[in-house]
């Protein structure tokens, strides 16, 4: 069966992500993938999460707490800083962005190109070998058309010898349906880079 995004999103990271290891969720939201990442990397590993919303940190917060999760970091900031709360010395093995609007809640509050581009970036340069970064590029809403095309100009010009970049997506769906955007990593990190 073909499997729908948010499924295939959370496929491509099962496949990839391990007990034990540091992830990231760039825009937690509701929480919904701040709880599948906390439940992946388990109890030794960690999570960081961030959103800019104060709504989306309690609607995590919340979550979390009725999960009895304790292995993430909750973050109320950019995820265009995302590095200045991640340990220094640890590659990140996977992230997810789940780009838009906080459904159910403010519709002008939303990701945009620059500070998305600029995350994906930095976790690029951190990214393990065989690592992932998934996002799920909602682009029919004010302010999407414009993320997608700056999105896509970035992830064009990636090297091939370092990363495959993967676009899924249902094209004969109506109204500018999601689709997702996966990038991994081929070959070891230099380090400093
Ligand atoms: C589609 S929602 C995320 C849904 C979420 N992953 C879930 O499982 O419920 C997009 C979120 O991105 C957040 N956001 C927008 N700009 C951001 C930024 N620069 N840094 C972090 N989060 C941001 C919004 O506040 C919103 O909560």
């Amino acid at each position: 069966m073909l499997k729908g995004i948010l499924n295939y999103a959370h496929y491509l990271l099962e496949g990839s992500i391990h007990s034990g290891e540091k992830v990231i969720d760039a825009t937690c939201g509701n929480g919904n993938d701040t709880l599948f990442l906390s439940k992946l990397v388990g109890e030794k590993g960690h999570v960081y999460a961030f959103d800019i919303q104060d709504q989306a940190i309690a609607n995590t917060r919340k979550a979390l707490i009725n999960n009895n999760c304790s292995n993430v970091s909750l973050i109320h900031d950019s995820h265009e800083r995302i590095l200045d709360y991640f340990p220094k010395d640890k590659e990140v093995a996977g992230a997810i962005f789940n780009l838009g609007y906080l459904p159910r809640s403010d519709k002008s509050v939303i990701t945009t190109p620059d500070s998305t581009v600029s995350a994906v970036n930095a976790i690029l340069n951190r990214l393990k070998k065989d690592g992932l970064v998934v996002l799920v590029v909602y682009h029919g809403h004010e302010g999407g058309k414009e993320e997608k095309e700056g999105l896509l100009k970035y992830l064009l010009q990636l090297d091939q010898k370092q990363f495959n970049v993967l676009r899924y997506g249902f094209i004969n769906q109506k109204n500018d349906p999601p689709f997702i955007l996966a990038v991994q990593r081929k070959v070891a990190r230099i380090e400093n880079q």
